[in-house]
């Protein structure tokens, strides 16, 4: 296994990837710490066999938590997921073996906000494919209809899920006087102080410019864009990804832009994840796709990681969560 166990009293805690130093010194003070070192993930079978006696585990978004696997790991206290997502984790069996499971929101809503935007602007004015026409010496002149994408300026941005990240990407976008319109997250203050409007579902998919999904992955949600939705679209609409690649029917999608009924793609997530060098969307000039890179800075990256110690740590003395998905655990603990 790739991984090293120091030996002591302490508790055990699995952290299924290699994080930041900080935080890992931080748990080592506290914590027997195994780490798995390898750059994939365990297998199923390497994950039920390292957290077989763990106390805490800390996940990523790449591990399946599910019953089986938590029926696997009897001493199991505290689940801290190093990700604002938990769509990973059955929060429900987890739930119901009295485990509590924590987060990391706040921490990455600018990162993540900062990378949509990129994103957008990217897809908009045709970033990527400028640089592969100047790599393979395509770029011989200057040329009035070379390359032409859409101003971002005076545009409508449609938000799907005027959340944390939503509303830091309406910021954004205000500052590029674009026209905001959302659907879906109830915070009025994030809608009136970017002075977003709320539209029902079928308006922001027809009057958006942009479209940018900030919505969590669940039942509701998955392939909540497909085939209608896409052809709702303007056939410039640029659709932007940094929830989950499961929020779009990926078939749909390569149909959508490989027949020009949407304008653009720009995906930092994908379904399957990772998507393989070979799938059509990585192949298509008017669809961006980057590896889930979101929260992907050093700084943000540090900072999950410390959330998710404090979630552990609290986990592992018995205290509620500094971030808990399902506090309804410790209501089911004192009943
Ligand atoms: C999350 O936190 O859910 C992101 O997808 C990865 O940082």
């Amino acid at each position: 296994m790739g991984g090293t166990r120091l030996n002591n009293m302490k508790p055990t805690i699995f952290i299924s990837r290699m994080i930041p130093d900080r935080p890992l010194q931080q748990l080592k003070i506290a914590c027997n710490v195994t780490v798995w070192e390898g750059e994939m993930p365990p297998t199923r079978r390497e994950l039920t066999a390292a957290i077989a006696e763990v106390d805490g585990l800390m996940s990523m978004l790449t591990e399946q938590v599910d019953a089986e696997l938590l029926d696997a790991a009897p001493n199991l206290k505290v689940i801290s997921n190093y990700a604002v997502g938990y769509d990973n984790i059955d929060v429900a069996a987890a739930t119901a073996r009295g485990i509590p499971v924590g987060n990391t929101p706040g921490v990455l809503t600018e990162a993540t906000a900062d990378h949509a935007f990129a994103l957008l602007l990217a897809a908009a004015r045709r970033i990527v494919e400028g640089v592969a026409y100047v790599r393979e010496g395509a770029w011989k002149t200057w040329n009035p209809i070379q390359l032409l994408g859409y101003d971002v300026h005076g545009a409508t941005l449609g938000i799907v899920g005027l959340g944390r990240i939503g509303h830091a990407l309406a910021k954004r976008a205000q500052v590029f006087g674009m026209k905001i319109i959302y659907h879906g997250g109830s915070n009025e203050a994030y809608a009136r102080d970017t002075n977003a409007v709320q539209v029902d579902f079928e308006t922001l998919l027809r009057e958006s410019d942009f479209i940018s999904l900030h919505t969590p992955l669940t039942e509701n949600t998955y392939h909540m864009i497909g085939a209608d939705e896409l052809a709702m679209m303007k056939r410039s609409a640029v659709l932007v990804n940094t929830a989950r690649g499961g929020v779009i029917d990926t078939d749909a999608l390569v149909n959508a832009l490989q027949r020009g009924l949407i304008g653009a793609a720009a995906l930092d997530v994908t379904e399957p994840e990772p998507i393989s060098a070979d799938h059509p969307l990585v192949h298509l000039p008017n669809c961006i796709v980057v590896p889930h890179l979101g929260s992907a800075t050093r700084a943000t990256r540090e900072r999950m990681g410390m959330l998710a110690a404090q979630n552990l740590l609290a986990g592992l003395r018995g205290e509620p969560l500094p971030n808990c998905v399902n506090p309804i655990v410790y209501a089911k603990r004192e009943a």
